[in-house]
């Protein structure tokens, strides 16, 4: 492979990197090349410095596949699943039991959970999440009802909170329905002051979809927080939703992440190529990685995709970078890349085209020198060598190659 020279714009070079990753990412989400918008300044709020999600949370969620079917032996079978697959040894920590496992308020507000579905109760299934070295989540939604029509966290904040503290919950979900005349960013911190003053450490995921500017306010209130509608299982749905959640790539960081909804890996609508441009992107995005397929009975190429350490490393990275668009080559034909705690780089090569397409990247648009670096192709776990000035590689269509560039120091 031999180094390609970029092919920049006088505007683009005129750019500095952030109003660089700016325009690209807003290039990414309008697919156009036409035009270069000025990056917007906004104010950063702090993110939460509470320890908690230092890196995006992982875990598994029941929502994608299970919708309202939820119940204790589901929760049990997976955690045990989680475990035996190596999920949890890779990095998967929570499980999170999505809508409709509540049914009423009894006489003194408390809120109830499914006797049929769950008839030993959430502190029980709680503890055995636990006991198998894992952590437990739940759902609730900050309006009067959930998007299910279930009991919604309005007016009993604090109530719900010491009843999840009480549970053993380790992270609560909270979602958006039924809100009308609610001010988001004062409902969910009303929450999320209701989970610290129960002095247990839990997870905020703040799910409004983005349709509150979440990226204005949410990072010092929650830990992660959606900024696009919910995912399908498909191709056009999850790149749309990753398109969505790079544009805010600035205000994610160590305590607080951009959630471009959970993970559909292994739920049947996309090929396992598909699947791993999915996740490689999510790890490209330090997004969150709330697996959401059956992991009792997942195929060995689910298993393989979802437990990948080294794009997971990427996703996992203590630098705690959202990464950016670098380069589009070609309608369809994008660089992305992320920068890394110890100097290297991780690049995906994206092909959204019909069609295999040989790509390459350029040292510079990736913010490297053009010597020497070295190329690790995280998907084949292999050394494809040293090279100088960038790296080449074939793209099957729908697909990315996915690989970590370390420059060589020279002594
Ligand atoms: C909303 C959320 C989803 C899921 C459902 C449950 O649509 O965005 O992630 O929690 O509600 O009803």
């Amino acid at each position: 492979m031999t180094g390609v020279p970029p092919r920049r714009s006088i505007i683009e070079r005129s750019l500095s990197v952030t109003q660089r990753r700016w325009a690209f990412t807003l290039l990414a989400a309008t697919a156009t090349c036409s035009a270069l918008v000025s990056a917007p300044v906004r104010a950063q709020t702090h993110r939460l410095d509470d320890g908690l999600a230092r890196t995006p949370p992982m875990g598994w969620n029941t929502w994608n596949k299970f919708a309202c079917n939820v119940s204790e032996r589901l929760i049990r079978e997976t955690a045990d699943a989680i475990v035996s697959s190596g999920m949890r040894d890779a990095g998967y920590r929570y499980v999170v039991i999505d809508d409709c496992w509540q049914v009423y308020r009894d006489t003194s507000g408390t809120i109830v959970a499914d006797p049929q579905r769950f008839p030993g109760g959430m502190k029980a299934l709680a503890d055995y999440i636990h006991s198998k070295g894992l952590l437990f989540g739940i759902y609730t939604d900050a309006g009067t009802a959930t998007c299910q029509g279930r009991p919604g966290t309005h007016d009993h904040e604090e109530q719900d909170a010491r009843t999840y503290a009480a549970w053993g919950v380790d992270y609560v979900k909270e979602d958006w329905c039924n809100a009308r005349g609610l001010t988001a960013p004062a409902q969910y911190k009303k929450f999320h002051d209701a989970l610290v003053a129960t002095g247990r450490p839990i997870v905020l995921s703040i799910c409004e979809w983005g349709s509150n500017r979440p990226w204005d306010w949410a990072a010092g209130t929650g830990h992660l927080w959606r900024t696009t509608d919910d995912i399908s299982d498909n191709w056009a749905s999850m790149l749309y939703n990753f398109d969505l959640s790079a544009i805010h790539q600035d205000v994610a960081g160590p305590g607080g992440w951009n959630d471009p909804d959970m993970l559909e890996v292994g739920n049947g609508g996309m090929t396992d190529g598909e699947y791993r441009a999915h996740l490689a992107l999510w790890a490209i995005a330090a997004a969150p990685l709330i697996a959401g397929n059956d992991v009792r009975t997942m195929t060995a190429a689910t298993r393989d995709i979802l437990t990948n350490r080294e794009v997971l490393a990427v996703d996992q990275d203590s630098l705690g970078a959202q990464g950016w668009l670098a380069e589009q080559s070609a309608p369809g034909l994008q660089v992305w890349t992320k920068p890394l705690k110890d100097g290297a780089r991780a690049v995906a090569l994206l092909n959204r085209t019909a069609a295999e397409a040989e790509m390459s990247v350029d040292w510079k648009a990736i913010d490297l020198p053009p010597g020497r670096a070295t190329v690790r192709d995280l998907w084949a776990q292999a050394d494809r060598g040293a090279f100088a000035g960038g790296y080449s590689a074939r793209v099957a269509s729908h697909a990315v190659v996915m690989f970590t560039v370390t420059p060589v120091r020279s002594h």
